[in-house]
């Protein structure tokens, strides 16, 4: 359609009709259809009329039913305007490939694009219009839940993530039908919920929030993506879906976002038990003052907007603006000329879970585990006898609770692949222990559509008759894999935890074979960093895989048995315990820095405990050896128009093939306003064969050096520089210039 036919459709439209496309419910409200709830299932409140007429629904998917759904309501829209759907396809549809805190450690945005690509194409042949990803949140503390969604603790690389998803989801036009839109979320700033708890209060200066909160969002929204989610959370005093000044000034004005901007899951209600607004009608005027387009999951608007616009307490025009938003992205999506889009049953047997996307899964669960430790006890010698034991060794729940579209059936577990590799002579497969035993509460699994997921109960003499199998069988081996690590649904959405250890359980186990049999390999699933002291003291190796998901099985065992080699960096650092979180590399200095190796007192640091983290962002081994050069600088002293060549020389000085990822670090010595010890400006990730040597050449413009001032705003002041190159963040391999004007 063209914007004057949009426009004609608009002025056709009753102020009903215009606000039944505000309104989006779950699929459950309709015929033939259920959904997946991702937040509360109270009573909505809202009309039958408002139920057939609603512009758009969420969390359900299948091509047949949406067909379904469209045809019903289109037949019944008044204009016949076709309805959205969307749904969180978070890190894959059906074949579910790496979390995203998985896909960082790859640093390489160009797969996640492919990955994003693949999961557009499965969702699209389901029926859906839009996703909601990808989570650009800026993310430091390792008790929230949802770190599992954000690619880590990095500005710069959650740009290039968010940029490359959104990409991958979008493609070049919208209304292909192997495309859906990309939505950003969630702004802003939810990863600062405070002390780690899902839906805490943020509060954030000015200062912070824009120079290290926003510009991942801004990455996506850069790329094109068609719609942006308000966070659940408060930003300094003020919630985020009825927040004027982030979603009108900073969101549409500076950012320039003109697409839908839709609330998260009853968000704009809860501005209600925030205290911010007095009530539902209240919350309605608020929302719609900050341009919140769709209200998700509340009858907030579908109950007010109609009687407030009526008595003249809201100005139409502001439901017009929102409603031609979404009438726009309609359109972008090809679904007036055709409401079904990608939606084909036929084509849903061939696209979903097809050989390439496997593919795809397996390279990119390869790519994303990080080899925390290893003695040289991997790769695996396939001459030994091993014993596989713990509880993900045959589980095929090794997705996310963010990828409930996907099936575990279609996992492949650690023993389904090792079957296929190791000598069954040679090899047991114990599950040793349940991932949570009954000391562990998992609050709040119960959610609806996660019940038959939740750890079954066990009895303690079964659990002791588990653990005797267990030792008996390292006993008899030469080397023990352990597949540990957190229940699914222990991080996600609403898993806020207190304590980030492996389930104690798991760690008795992991005791009680350690007694018998120290040739320990960990294999660790988490969705955020873990503290694992104990487990990287005494384990002999220790590989973190995430939450892998569908070719998990299978990408593990190809980098035990050395088929491929490991190469994934942190995205975020692994604290040496909660005490230390938040903790993220790229910090201030303070005024009495502790000083390395020295006990001083009056110092900044903890008395009980080192500062640094167990494992520091950028950091994950190879099994092979590089080395790095010195930096080397083609000047010294540049100018504003000048770019200065910052290189190094890398060589593979061990015996295998390997691949590794050289960090271009970045300190602005002294500003206006502090500067981090350190930021991540660049990274180049290389495969070398042994004795080969490459040069990697990093540019350094003006535009690097740029930031929030305390007068200029975004801008690069005068003065020195280091740059740090090496292959993770506390490289002390450094040269250093000057900007001068
Ligand atoms: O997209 C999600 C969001 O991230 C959290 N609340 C529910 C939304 C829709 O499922």
């Amino acid at each position: 359609m063209r914007q004057e036919e949009l426009q004609d459709l608009l002025n056709s439209m009753s102020l009903q009709e215009k606000i039944d496309q505000m309104l989006q419910l779950t699929g459950d409200f309709y015929e033939d259809a259920d959904s997946v709830m991702t937040g509360p299932a109270g009573e909505l409140g809202v009309s039958e009329e408002d139920i057939r007429m609603a512009g758009s629904i969420l969390g359900t998917a299948g091509a047949k039913k949406l067909k379904h759904i469209q045809k019903n309501y289109m037949e019944k829209q008044p204009h016949h305007i076709p309805m959205l759907f969307m749904m969180d396809v978070i890190h894959g549809m059906k074949t579910i490939f790496p979390i995203p805190l998985g896909q960082g450690a790859t640093f390489e945005p160009e797969l996640s694009r492919k990955c994003a690509q693949a999961a557009a194409k499965e969702a699209a042949v389901s029926g859906l219009h839009v996703t909601f990803a990808p989570m650009a949140d800026l993310v430091r503390d390792a008790r929230w839940g949802r770190v599992m969604e954000s690619t880590g603790e990095d500005t710069y690389l959650n740009g290039l993530f968010a940029a490359a998803m959104v990409k991958g989801f979008q493609g070049d036009d919208l209304s292909s039908p192997e495309q859906v839109a990309a939505c950003v979320k969630h702004f802003a700033a939810y990863g600062g919920a405070q002390a780690g708890r899902d839906y805490n209060t943020v509060e954030l200066s000015e200062h912070t929030l824009r120079e290290y909160y926003l510009p991942a969002y801004k990455a996506g929204i850069d790329a094109g993506a068609a719609l942006v989610m308000t966070s659940f959370n408060t930003v300094n005093g003020i919630p985020a879906s009825t927040n004027e000044w982030l979603m009108r000034h900073i969101l549409r004005d500076e950012m320039g976002f003109d697409g839908v901007l839709i609330s998260d899951f009853s968000a704009i209600l809860e501005t209600v038990a925030h205290g911010y607004a007095k009530d539902s009608r209240e919350a309605a005027v608020k929302a719609l003052e900050a341009g919140v387009d769709i209200d998700m999951m509340t009858n907030v608007y579908a109950a007010n907007l109609k009687k407030l616009a009526e008595e003249g307490s809201v100005p139409i025009s502001l439901i017009d603006q929102c409603v031609m938003r979404i009438l726009e992205l309609k359109n972008k999506l090809g679904l007036f000329e055709n409401p079904y889009k990608g939606a084909d049953e036929e084509k849903e047997k061939e696209v979903i879970l097809c050989k390439e996307h496997r593919a795809l899964a397996r390279e990119a669960a390869v790519k994303s585990f990080v080899l925390l430790k290893n003695d040289g006890i991997l790769p695996l010698d396939m001459e030994k006898r091993t014993a596989f034991i713990g509880p993900f060794t045959d589980d095929k729940q090794i997705k996310s609770s963010w990828s409930f579209t996907g099936d575990d059936k279609d996992c492949v577990t650690i023993k389904e692949a090792a079957e296929n590799v190791f000598d069954s002579r040679r090899t047991t497969y114990l599950k040793g222990a349940p991932v949570i035993g009954a000391d562990s509460r998992l609050i709040g699994f119960k959610l609806a559509g996660f019940q038959e997921d939740a750890p079954k109960e066990i009895t303690a003499e079964e659990e002791r008759q588990m653990l005797c199998e267990a030792i008996e069988a390292a006993e008899k081996a030469d080397v023990v894999i352990m597949p540990l690590g957190e229940h699914y649904l222990q991080s996600g959405e609403a898993t806020s935890r207190g304590e980030i250890t492996v389930p104690e359980v798991q760690m008795e186990l992991f005791r009680a074979v350690r007694a018998v049999n120290p040739n320990i390999v960990v294999v660790l699933f988490s969705g955020r960093p873990l503290d694992i002291r104990e487990i990287s003291k005494k384990a002999r190796a220790v590989l973190e895989v995430w939450r892998p998901g569908t070719e998990g099985g299978n990408a593990i065992v190809d980098v035990l048995t050395g088929k491929a080699d490991p190469s994934g960096k942190l995205p975020m650092s692994f604290p040496y315990c909660v005490g230390q979180v938040p903790v993220h590399y790229n910090e201030f200095f303070t005024g009495r820095p502790n000083r390395k190796g020295m006990q001083e007192r009056f110092r900044s640091r903890y008395i009980d405990i080192p500062n640094a983290p167990l494992y520091p962002f950028g950091y994950g081994l190879s099994y092979t050896d590089f080395s790095v050069s010195s930096v080397t600088l083609d000047k010294e002293e540049m100018g504003p128009e000048d770019i200065i060549r910052a290189g190094v020389r890398i060589k593979n000085t061990g015996t295998r093939s390997g691949t590794e990822t050289v960090q271009l670090y970045l300190r602005d010595t002294v500003a206006s306003v502090v500067r981090p010890v350190r930021e991540l400006k660049g990274f180049e990730k290389v495969t070398l064969e042994p004795g080969e040597e490459r040069e990697i050449v990093f540019t350094i413009d003006e535009s690097m050096l740029r930031f929030h001032t305390e007068k200029n705003g975004f801008a690069s002041e005068t003065g020195d520089f280091l740059v740090f190159i090496g292959t993770d963040s506390t490289t002390e391999n450094q040269a250093h210039f000057c900007l001068c004007r």
